[in-house]
């Protein structure tokens, strides 16, 4: 009911703290499953300071809206370009329903197929209905990267683009980005590559000695990259970024909102008004943590990663789906429902996906947190086995 008086601040925030008691905190170290975190503290602190700041009315924040471009120039520049175009949008989702709608506006296609890997994440089912673009699936092979192959027999007159993953969501597979971009450029066709979250893992990864394939614009046939600073970036939600190797991706996407108090603008984002705070947390963390901050906090999730594929590989009735390739792990049981629903019981908040388990080493996630939820699967798992 809508009340028809207030309350004090004071008891308002009381009964939001009872409401919220259920809730799961990431800084519990309980949360394994997601792929959000507890956001870096100066990042906090940029998005409250500028809380009023509205992107989608740039005339009246032009100095913020000179920030969100050198923070999707930093992007860019992680990505392999010297300039990108793009924006701080709300998520993957947005990023990728962009993508798809620049492809989809500048091939000017009747019937517009784009096609994309079963591994794919369901935002593309969300542009898929918006947009009118049919999903064309490319099947997997056993490491469950997609098979170029089966990609290259689904390119039609129809098809709009290709899309690759580069840290796929229920397991952190980077797709073979070299061979789709060959392929993409032997058709005319743009790829996009959805690295939503391999994008802050990927670039370090690499640094670090990791064996991951390149996945980004150094690759002539990738066109555009989704990357997202609400994941491993540490930026408060909502923190998406989408970037296009060229202008005229963002031109194609461009609406003009004729009435805004700060002037007429051309808008390319799904969102009208949108947070400025958040386009201003990317930029500060980038500057803050720099380069090699963020090699930091990735050799940590990779290193813990592999000792706990390790671990997990001793407990009885579980199996790994596959070696982990960035920071996740996910694993297996011929019992899985019911290890599922005792781990959550057990208060565990972890992500179930398609047939497996995955956990994924965000940077509340530690050693010792790890080591309490391998006791408590261990015990699980033989309570289930005969
Ligand atoms: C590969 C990938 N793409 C896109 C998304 C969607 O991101 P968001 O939830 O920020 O919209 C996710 C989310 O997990 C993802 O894993």
């Amino acid at each position: 009911m809508f009340p028809r008086k207030g309350a004090s601040g004071e008891e308002v925030l009381e009964e939001l703290e009872r409401k919220t008691e259920e809730d799961l905190t990431f800084d519990s170290g309980r949360i394994l499953g997601s792929m959000c975190t507890y956001p870096h503290p100066l990042a906090v602190e940029v998005v409250r300071r500028y809380i009023d700041r509205n992107l989608g009315d740039p005339g009246l924040h032009v100095g913020s809206q000179r920030v969100e471009k050198e923070a999707v120039d930093m992007l860019s520049n992680l990505l392999g370009l010297e300039r990108g175009y793009g924006h701080i949008v709300s998520g993957g989702t947005e990023a990728n329903i962009l993508a798809v709608r620049a492809f989809r506006n500048l091939a000017d296609v009747e019937k517009p197929e784009l096609i994309l890997p079963e591994s794919a994440h369901f935002s593309f089912l969300k542009a898929s209905e918006m947009l009118g673009v049919k999903l064309v699936w490319a099947k997997l092979k056993e490491d469950y990267s997609v098979d170029v192959r089966d990609v290259e027999s689904k390119i039609t007159d129809r098809t709009i683009g290709i899309v690759g993953i580069a840290g796929t969501t229920g397991l952190g597979v980077v797709d073979d980005i070299p061979s789709l971009s060959d392929l993409a450029i032997e058709h005319g066709l743009p790829l996009h590559v959805d690295a939503a979250f391999g994008g802050f893992v990927i670039p370090f990864a690499k640094e670090l000695g990791y064996d991951i394939p390149d996945f980004d614009f150094r690759l002539k046939g990738v066109k555009s990259i989704t990357i997202d600073p609400h994941k491993m970036g540490m930026v408060p939600i909502p923190a998406g970024g989408i970037i296009f190797r060229e202008k005229k991706y963002l031109e194609a996407i461009s609406i003009l909102a004729p009435y805004l108090a700060g002037g007429r603008i051309w808008q390319a984002t799904i969102t009208g008004t949108r947070p400025g705070a958040s386009a201003l947390a990317v930029w500060a963390m980038i500057k803050h943590l720099g380069f090699e901050g963020y090699k930091e906090v990735v050799r940590e999730a990779m290193e813990l990663s592999r000792w706990f594929a390790g671990e997990l590989k001793k407990i009885p009735g579980v199996y790994l789906i596959r070696e982990p390739v960035l920071n996740i792990v996910s694993f297996g049981s011929e019992r899985l429902e019911e290890l599922e629903e005792r781990l959550k019981n057990r208060g565990w908040g972890i992500s179930a996906h398609r047939g497996y388990v995955r956990i994924v080493m965000m940077p509340h996630v530690k050693r010792e947190h790890l080591e309490e939820f391998l006791r408590d699967l261990g015990e699980i798992a033989a309570g289930l086995n005969p």
